[in-house]
């Protein structure tokens, strides 16, 4: 049980989407990222809140209210229904999701305002701007375009040239004109007030340098690229016009949106605080707190620089960690509006199921702040694999056989598979902690496999049909339910869905980590309910192309679009087949000889002498084993191998090599070397199944 005097509260936050826009599968990474940890937190026993809010101002949002002719209030209202649909709609489960346009946000503003004023820390100074007199108002360094300063390159915004590079100022610009109006902008000057951040210097080299609160690979960059010289001053008002909250001692001036949105992570809090009747100042100004910021690698300046220091200067606590995560891509390229790959949360649950991206972002997040890619083609192949044949599989093929009699009383001898598998235990939390879920989904899936090999051996559907053998056939459901049951509550800060079914179907709901330390017995089993439908690449499909669709007019009319740009990664290059042209057309008679036939790896070792060759002991189903040696070990690591499915050639004349006797070969695609694919059947193949 926790311990609330003495186990931390952990206060966790996701970045606040802007609420100019709809929420799409690129947010998504860090949203399902934050829930999983987050519940693996909850599962664990731990005291942990999750907190966001909608960030709700700026000129963005004041423009779009503009030409919806809305105001920004209503503007902003919609939104946030819209990202709460979109993030229930995914699972993701907040404790509160407020606003930052709240009374609770502007209080606290207030505060970290009157803090800063009285540490000395705000400075004002005149700064010239760009002012679009038919719109009438000043505009932001995106709101500017016009020829660049440096190569005069046309059509460049007013920060940087994407041609050259160069970082301007938007006064620079040669011919600037105003994206809201196309009014030619005139140069008017303006008071803004500044946070004179060098003042914090020391704390910040000190809080970024040392104390784990962020990835080595940040820490460095922080350092190599503002730490080694005096910090910028940072402007934090903009006059009016400007959506956001008035600066008390400044009228007619306001907070810049990004003064007011980390703030929004304890308005939030506030909010929540009072509907749970909780203390703000046990949350944010306690040593008993643990905050964890989950962030993109676009933001670390405001979180790890601005935001530390105001919450100095202000007495809050400290971030514990920022976690920072990199960009999705998708087949290897930025997303896109108009190719389809910029999918809105939306669009994807009209078309898939949420469990899948759940689970696929699981499999690739790791510490690192890498981009991370979402390729169709791996993404289909991983879901269907891993989760439909590996892990509802198991409760699919033997729940339906002990309906009636339930699970066994006395846990049945398993061969040690549930007690490795609770060993494992203490790893894949290890994993989950340090946010390395692709360690956590590899350890899981390859528990999953040993529980597939049992399945496989111990073949419940043939004992189904022997009355005399009820009794083990119990035993052997037992088994495989158990080790569905304790991979579900591995799985569940993933897969809560699954979690929740399992729960349901063993009448046991999954609530707490050490459930996967003890076997379930005599519980009654529930009849199996569908779990999880396979992915097919047509819904991919069809969903990247209504993504497409929905995408404005004006933008698909200005990108000439082709097939490949639709799917670029499924269409593929043709290399292959050009670096190995067809062989001679062969008969029927010809192909028929060759007996190919679905097996099963129950072991597979190095062998010491080969450089590439690993041993492979494969099962054709019952007796009938055969030793291969395959030249497959710049490509696999023999653990990951055991208890999968591959295609054989069964009839192949066994050859005796140096290291033993070849009785047939493993079917495999590609160059060879690190190039090689082992094919495996579609879930549903059966070892001995001949491949016709
Ligand atoms: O980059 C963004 O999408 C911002 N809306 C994130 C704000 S996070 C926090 F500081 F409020
Ligand atoms: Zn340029």
């Amino acid at each position: 049980m926790p311990d609330s005097k003495t186990d931390p509260k952990i206060l966790v936050t996701a970045a606040l989407p802007y609420a100019n826009g709809p929420i799409h599968i690129g947010h998504l990474v860090e949203y399902v990222q934050t829930d999983i940890w987050v519940r693996f937190q909850k599962l664990m026993g731990r005291r942990a809140i999750f907190i966001c809010a909608d960030d709700t101002h700026g000129t963005a949002i004041m423009i779009r209210a503009k030409n919806e002719g809305i105001s920004e209030a209503e503007l902003i209202a919609a939104m946030q229904q819209n990202h709460l649909r979109d993030f229930r709609g995914f699972d993701i489960e907040f404790d509160y999701y407020g606003s930052t346009n709240s009374s609770e946000n502007y209080e606290l503003c207030c505060q970290v305002w009157a803090a800063l004023r009285q540490s000395g820390l705000i400075v004002q100074r005149e700064v010239s701007q760009l002012f679009d007199p038919v719109a009438g108002t000043f505009l932001a360094d995106r709101f500017v375009k016009g020829t660049c300063p440096n190569c005069n390159a046309l059509d460049q915004y007013g920060d940087n040239c994407d041609k050259c590079n160069a970082t301007y100022s938007p006064t620079d610009l040669i011919n600037p004109r105003s994206t809201l109006s196309d009014g030619i902008p005139e140069v008017r000057s303006a008071m803004h007030l500044f946070v004179e951040l060098e003042k914090m210097h020391e704390f910040l080299n000190e809080w970024t340098q040392t104390g784990d609160h962020l990835q080595t690979e940040v820490a460095n960059y922080l350092k190599g690229h503002f730490l080694q010289k005096p910090l910028r001053d940072w402007d934090v008002s903009r006059p009016s016009p400007y959506f956001g909250f008035e600066i008390p001692d400044s009228p007619g001036n306001y907070w810049y949106v990004w003064f007011d949105a980390p703030i929004g992570y304890i308005g939030s809090t506030h909010a929540w605080c009072k509907q749970h009747g909780e203390e703000l100042s046990d949350w944010w100004k306690s040593e008993s707190t643990e905050v964890h910021h989950f962030i993109g690698k676009d933001i670390t300046y405001f979180h790890t620089l601005f935001w530390p220091g105001m919450l100095k200067a202000a007495g809050f606590t400290l971030p514990k960690q920022v976690h920072i995560h990199g960009f999705l891509t998708v087949g290897g390229e930025k997303m896109s509006k108009s190719k389809g790959t910029l999918v809105k949360a939306e669009t994807y649950l009209d078309h898939l199921d949420p469990s899948f991206l759940r689970y696929f972002y699981a499999s690739k997040l790791s510490a690192s702040i890498d981009d991370i890619d979402l390729d169709i083609n791996e993404f289909v192949a991983k879901v269907n694999s891993d989760l439909v044949g590996k892990l509802v599989n198991l409760a699919s093929r033997t729940a339906r056989f002990i309906e009636d009699v339930g699970l066994a009383p006395v846990y049945p001898h398993d061969g040690g598979l549930f007690k490795a598998a609770a060993a494992a235990g203490q790893s894949i939390a290890d994993a989950y902690q340090a946010n390395d879920y692709a360690r956590a989904m590899r350890i899981i899936m390859g528990l999953a496999d040993d529980a597939n090999g049992f399945v496989e051996n111990a073949a419940p559907w043939t004992l189904k049909k022997d009355p005399s053998q009820a009794s083990k056939l119990q035993d052997v459901c037992t088994i495989c339910l158990n080790l569905f049951r304790q991979l579900s509550v591995y799985l569940a800060p993933v897969l809560p869905r699954i979690a929740k079914q399992c729960g349901e179907l063993l009448n046991d709901p999954i609530v707490h980590w050490d459930q996967s330390q003890s076997p379930l017995l005599n519980n009654s089993v529930n009849k199996f309910q569908h779990m999880l439908q396979r992915v097919k690449i047509e819904d991919v499909q069809k969903m990247i192309e209504s993504g497409q669709e929905n995408t404005p007019a004006e933008e698909i009319a200005a990108t000439p679009v082709s097939l490949s740009d639709v799917a670029p990664t499924l269409i593929d290059s043709g290399d292959a087949l050009i670096a190995e042209p067809l062989a001679e057309t062969c008969s029927i008679e010809d192909f028929i000889k060759i007996d190919l036939r679905v097996a099963r790896v129950l072991a597979a070792e190095h062998v010491p002498e080969a450089k590439k060759l690993l041993k492979l002991t494969l099962s054709l189903g019952g007796e009938d084993k055969r030793t291969v040696f395959a030249g497959i070990k710049a490509a696999y690591e023999p653990e990951k191998l055991v208890g999968r499915l591959v295609l054989m050639v069964a009839n192949l004349a066994p050859r005796q090599m140096k290291f033993g006797l070849s009785e047939g070969m493993v079917a495999a695609a590609g160059a060879g070397g690190v190039e090689v694919y082992l094919l495996s059947p579609d879930s549903g193949a059966v070892p001995g199944h001949r491949v016709h």
